[in-house]
């Protein structure tokens, strides 16, 4: 392209349509190539179309019941809307080159369909609080759905744990084996901490639940507009009550963020437990054919690709938050472009994070235990050793002694000399009741205290995991009614 002729062109005023900017006006000249090419948002807030038609019907609604549009005009501007509504679901849309994000396109599309009345859409509006709008709603959609996929993980995690009966395995700290653990403990332990991340998606969306339609570019409007009577007719609890930072407020977007990066970072830690367990040294565990990979050179291997993922993919989680929190830092008041930058780390972490949930959740659901090499890993004797001390403490010793007693029992059978149990039998301070605590599956029968790793403790948290769950199905049934 010849960019002489392109700005000759553009210099005499005579713009095709499709190079008609929203501010033509003022401007002589048109846009360079290279100004469209640096600063156009359509190809990623094309997505919002949906909450740009809903927000444009809102504010046109609004429009005539303050009188600045007849009742005629409100109808042939939401026709036209209905049809660009089609146009996109059917992906029948045309876009041309002017069209620099979703808003510029619709708008244009409704002009060309509505003829002057479409040139009244824009009524007191800026792109400013329509962008707002529109991710505000995007979020409450998007973040309600990622909140019903975790709900399903924490479900899949609770089948596999009430599947796993009384199977244990060791539990660790530092990666040493230290204490014997019900499977279905551990299972649940990584669906707790699931539970908090809907907890922290459903408080953001309540927080981000306000309107800031009718802010205008910064500071309201001098027409009679009703952000109120369109906050209610777009399902928002309520509208902005200060213009500059209903339209420079990108806390929700920057909490959004967060959230999905935490919930990244709690999938990364189950993917590097998987990586663990069905590895040949571990073990544990052996994933379903359709959750597993091959290599195309080695013909035995079995790969846990979803899990490597989940862990490997948290990093750009991460990335996208401290990015976000970077480009908001030091925005001065209100609207700068610099706000674009929100929409890319914060789609591409709901994507992400929605495809890592699912494939994740399929893992675990299909996945085998070999109960055989778990609970043969947590029977090593010297896992025994805490009880030996609590053993002491009940009848009456220290604790700071009984530890000293048993470590010293430890320290001679891992240097070969003799059985623990042996060992603890023929000690009088322990002796044979003891020596019962050594053997295989009792270690983790004593686990009896609230919230413990035994079954009976266990139990009592199946009841409360199920609690949760259903307070949470409650709650986004709720979000979803007011959304
Ligand atoms: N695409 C822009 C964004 O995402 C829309 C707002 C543009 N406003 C403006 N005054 N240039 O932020």
């Amino acid at each position: 392209m010849d960019l002489d002729d392109k700005n000759e062109f553009a210099r005499d005023g005579e713009l095709p349509a499709q190079a008609k900017t929203l501010w033509h006006g003022r401007f002589t000249g048109g846009p360079s190539e290279s100004l469209l090419a640096y600063t156009v948002s359509l190809p990623y807030d094309q997505r919002m179309w949906r909450d740009d038609i809903a927000g444009s019907k809102a504010h046109v609604r609004g429009l005539e019941r303050v009188g600045l549009l007849t009742a005629e005009e409100r109808d042939s501007v939401l026709t036209a809307l209905d049809q660009v509504a089609e146009e996109m679901d059917s992906s029948s849309f045309v876009f041309v080159d002017s069209d620099e994000d979703i808003h510029t396109a619709i708008e244009r599309r409704v002009t060309e369909l509505a003829g002057p009345a479409g040139g009244k859409l824009h009524t007191a509006r800026s792109r400013n609080d329509q962008v707002a709008t529109d991710l505000r709603l995007w979020c409450k959609r998007e973040l309600r759905d990622v909140a019903i996929r975790l709900v399903e993980m924490q479900e899949a995690l609770l089948e596999q744990a009430l599947e796993a009966g009384d199977a244990y395995l060791p539990g660790y700290t530092h990666l040493q084996r230290a204490q014997p653990v019900l499977l279905s403990h551990h299972l649940m332990a990584h669906g707790w901490a699931l539970g908090r991340d809907v907890s922290r998606l459903i408080d953001t969306v309540r927080r981000l639940d306000v309107s800031p339609l009718g802010a205008g570019a910064l500071a309201g409007s001098s027409l009679p507009i009703d952000p109120v009577g369109n906050a209610t007719d777009l399902g928002f609890a309520k509208a902005f009550d200060n213009s500059l930072d209903a339209v420079s407020d990108r806390d929700f977007v920057a909490e959004a963020v967060f959230d999905l990066a935490l919930i990244g970072i709690h999938l990364s830690r189950i993917g590097e437990e998987w990586v663990l367990w069905t590895s040949g040294e571990f073990g544990f565990a052996r994933l379903d054919d359709g959750y597993a990979t091959g290599s195309s050179m080695l013909p035995q291997k079995k790969n846990p690709d979803i899990a490597e993922l989940a862990r490997g993919k948290s990093g750009r989680l991460i990335g996208n938050l401290t990015g976000l929190l970077a480009t908001l830092k030091g925005l001065p008041m209100a609207y700068n472009r610099d706000l674009q930058e929100d929409k890319e780390p914060l789609f591409d972490s709901v994507e992400q994070v929605t495809l890592a949930v699912a494939a994740l959740t399929g893992m675990i659901a299909t996945a085998t235990f070999n109960v055989e090499a778990m609970q043969a890993a947590a029977d090593e004797e010297t896992m025994a050793a805490t009880d030996l001390a609590e053993y002491l403490v009940r009848h009456g010793m220290p604790f700071r002694d009984a530890h000293a007693v048993v470590g010293a029992h430890v320290q001679t059978c891992l240097a070969g000399g003799g059985a623990l149990a042996d060992l603890v039998a023929a000690d009088a301070r322990l002796g044979p009741d003891a020596a019962a605590l050594v053997q295989p599956g009792v270690g983790v029968q004593m686990r009896t205290s609230r919230g413990a790793a035994g079954p009976d403790a266990r139990d009592e948290q199946v009841e409360s995991y199920r609690a949760m769950l259903s307070d949470e199905m409650h709650v986004i049934r709720d979000l979803a009614s007011f959304g």
